[in-house]
């Protein structure tokens, strides 16, 4: 294991990933995003420092688990202040995971203006290694011609009773809409895919090529055939793709928008952008084939390739009611059992290291930060109730989960009609599951992580409109083992948020 440095300087600039030129956060003076490496039991070290002048930013590592480092976590209000223009702010971790990550600013409304790519940790004892010749990583992401917090401001204005949310303007590849990807005959490839998106949940295929999925969100798999990736915003997934034996053609690489989400479809809308695997530059690029109907892969048929049998019955279980309505002003807001999340000036784990005993007790917390405290070792079981017509990619910080049950779509009144996991006894496990309309979810986990945790829809319309609970566990552990740096301490009084710094004692 060792030490991996990045110095990050974010600063805006103009992009035109689509043939529309905008401004976008670029990293270094880069866009899009350098994809970020290390190895498991590397420590990383990223100073960010913010160039961007007019506003604030932070960096999350979206599915490291942080642990022992909650405070490293880079959500703003939850476990940071925000870094504000000329200010900079070092994020400190060891990695004890591996596989298919990405990183992107977690303050309100900013990731989707470009402050997205992936991150990959490397294993050594990566159980595929030699079912591969090389490897390679494709985003897939959606892309909007304006700025997130102007269409916010429409989104959540009363000008939308409906909540219908803003429809992206493209789709991306490696944010491009030109994405060749040169191959070599008689090989097999690891593809990491992730999906960097803010709303579209993207479909993903190669003409003329099976894939074989390996891993999602950082677990290893048993391998699956798969035709069709179906991957929601912010998962991932790993595929094995062998290659022809000939050189004979190129074929299409086509990452499609799934536009149930949108409750408009606008003229011209390209929701597919297609790139290509190039066997040979000097011959043609063909067009994809259209597809009226898709074969989506199952995610929640996969069982864990270490085969982690399923956890005991919970100590513990969370339900959370999922839905968006009108407050009475107008506006839509999204609810997890009657609460939209509003972040708190002081972040919360702030609260936790300086509260004392009252740190264990959830009232403290306010309503709006919907919070749970779970205690240290407990089995947790988290029912999402989706009562929303629409499908719902809800993420868990600081640990990944088990699908024990799954509904599908509109079977009718949540909660009913409980499936349990495919593999029986032997649950997949991610970060991030879709949920389906109308239906609901139960996942499972252990409160091994002491830390403060955000469980989210991670589509960005609804992030902002509140549909986020706190996972506070182990509260008074963190108090007595958590160190907060300083330069984590100085951005929070260049924001003018009181903190009191670190618990006595
Ligand atoms: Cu990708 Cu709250 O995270």
């Amino acid at each position: 294991a060792s030490t991996v440095t990045y110095d990050l300087e974010a600063s805006w600039m103009r992009a035109s990933p689509d043939g529309f030129e905008r401004s976008v956060i670029g990293i270094n003076g880069e866009w899009p995003l350098p994809t970020l490496y290390a190895t498991k039991g590397d420590t990383v070290t990223v100073t960010l420092k913010n160039s961007l002048g007019n506003v604030s930013t932070s960096l999350h590592w979206h599915g490291i688990f942080q642990n022992g480092t909650t405070n490293m976590d880079g959500s703003v209000g939850a476990s940071q202040c925000s870094i504000p223009p000329g200010s900079s702010l070092t994020y400190n971790f060891t990695l004890n995971q591996s596989g298919t990550y990405w990183y992107h600013s977690h303050l309100k409304g900013q990731y989707p203006d470009g402050m997205r790519a992936p991150f990959i940790i490397a294993d050594p004892d990566m159980p595929f290694k030699n079912d591969y010749d090389e490897e390679l990583v494709i985003s897939l992401s959606d892309w909007y011609h304006d700025f997130t917090m102007d269409l916010a401001k429409s989104f959540l204005s009363v000008g939308n009773p409906t909540g219908a949310e803003p429809v992206p303007d493209s789709a991306l590849m490696n944010e491009t809409q030109n994405l060749n990807v040169k191959v070599a005959p008689g090989k097999t490839y690891l593809i990491r895919l992730v999906n960097l998106g803010a709303f579209a949940n993207q479909r993903f295929w190669i003409e003329g090529h099976q894939m074989k999925v390996v891993e999602v969100d950082g677990v290893w798999t048993e391998p699956k055939d798969a035709s069709i990736i179906y991957l929601a915003v912010a998962q991932r997934c790993s595929v094995l793709v062998s290659t022809t034996n000939s050189t004979g053609a190129n074929f299409p690489m086509v990452t499609s928008m799934d536009t149930d989400l949108f409750d408009a479809i606008p003229d011209g809308l390209q929701w597919n952008t297609t790139g290509w695997l190039v066997y040979d530059d000097s011959k043609p690029k063909p067009a994809p084939k259209v597809l009226d109907t898709f074969d989506d892969f199952d995610d929640f048929t996969l069982v864990p390739q270490d085969r982690l049998p399923r956890f005991p019955e919970p100590d513990h279980t969370i339900t959370l009611d999922l839905y968006m309505d009108n407050l009475g002003d107008g506006a839509n807001y999204a609810f997890f059992s009657g609460q939209t999340y509003v972040s708190p000036k002081v972040p919360t784990i702030y609260s936790v290291m300086t509260l004392g005993e009252d740190a264990a007790n959830v009232s403290v917390y306010g309503d709006n930060t919907n919070a749970y405290i779970l205690e240290k070792g407990q089995v947790i079981e988290v029912i999402i109730n989706n009562q929303d017509p629409g499908k719902h990619p809800v993420h868990l910080h600081g640990h990944n989960f088990q699908v024990v049950a799954r509904e599908a779509a509109d079977t009718g009144d949540a909660p009913a009609n409980l499936t349990d996991a495919g593999t029986p006894g032997l649950p997949m496990r991610r970060d991030t599951i879709t949920l389906w309309p109308t239906s609901y979810a139960r996942v499972r986990f252990i409160a091994d992580n002491p830390g403060v945790w955000l469980f989210h829809c991670h589509i960005e319309w609804h992030t902002i409109s509140g549909l986020i609970a706190t996972f506070i566990e182990a509260p008074l552990e963190v108090q007595k083992s958590l160190k907060i740096p300083d330069d984590h301490l100085a951005v929070c009084k260049a924001e003018g948020v009181p903190t009191a710094g670190n618990a006595a004692g």
